[in-house]
């Protein structure tokens, strides 16, 4: 077996928003209808209106905007259909694409952990950037930070 076909295999039976389990969505190219990447989303099992958030494109499909718009409609989907509190990721302080990834849509900086990972043979010093929260956070409970990008694509 795969590590493909394994990880679908641990995912059959799990409903997207299932707190305390990952899941994978793939994200498809409207045109082609071929996969260009996929979405990583786990809700949070002690607090299920809390969701973690990862991206991931096909090197041949990086640099397009694709990854940025695949993560807004999984964002979306999470505020307005799963009615999360906030959505946050976790990341590699160094990896500019995916700060940058983040950023575009308005994840803010909510900590930066110094060495706290050992990832891959070293340290790894990890960045979370979260978007939705209340007053606190600058936001409104439950709005969808997204939303005027995806009404810009559907103009498209
Ligand atoms: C993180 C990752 C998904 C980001 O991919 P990406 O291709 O940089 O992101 P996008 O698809 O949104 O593309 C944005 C880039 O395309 C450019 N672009 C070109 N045409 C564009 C268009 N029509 N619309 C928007 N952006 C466009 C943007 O200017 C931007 O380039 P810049 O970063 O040089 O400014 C990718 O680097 C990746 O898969 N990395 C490995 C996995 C990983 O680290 N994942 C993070 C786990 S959380």
């Amino acid at each position: 077996m795969t590590d493909a076909e394994a990880l679908l295999a641990t995912q059959a039976d799990v409903a997207f928003g299932t707190p305390g389990a990952w899941v994978q969505v793939a994200a498809l190219d409207r045109v082609a209808g071929s996969s260009v990447g996929d979405r990583a989303v786990h809700v949070l099992a002690d607090q299920p209106v809390t969701a973690e958030v990862g991206v991931t494109l096909a090197p041949a499909h990086q640099g397009s905007g694709l990854a940025t718009e695949a993560l807004c409609a999984i964002v979306s989907i999470l505020f307005e259909d799963h009615h999360m509190h906030r959505v946050f990721s976790q990341m590699d302080d160094r990896n500019t694409a995916v700060q940058n990834l983040f950023g575009r849509p308005g994840f803010r900086c909510e900590a930066r952990q110094v060495e706290a990972d050992w990832f891959k043979g070293e340290w790894t010093t990890v960045r979370y950037r979260g978007v939705g929260g209340g007053a606190a956070a600058g936001g409104a409970v439950g709005a969808d930070p997204c939303q005027r990008r995806r009404r810009a694509w559907r103009r498209r």
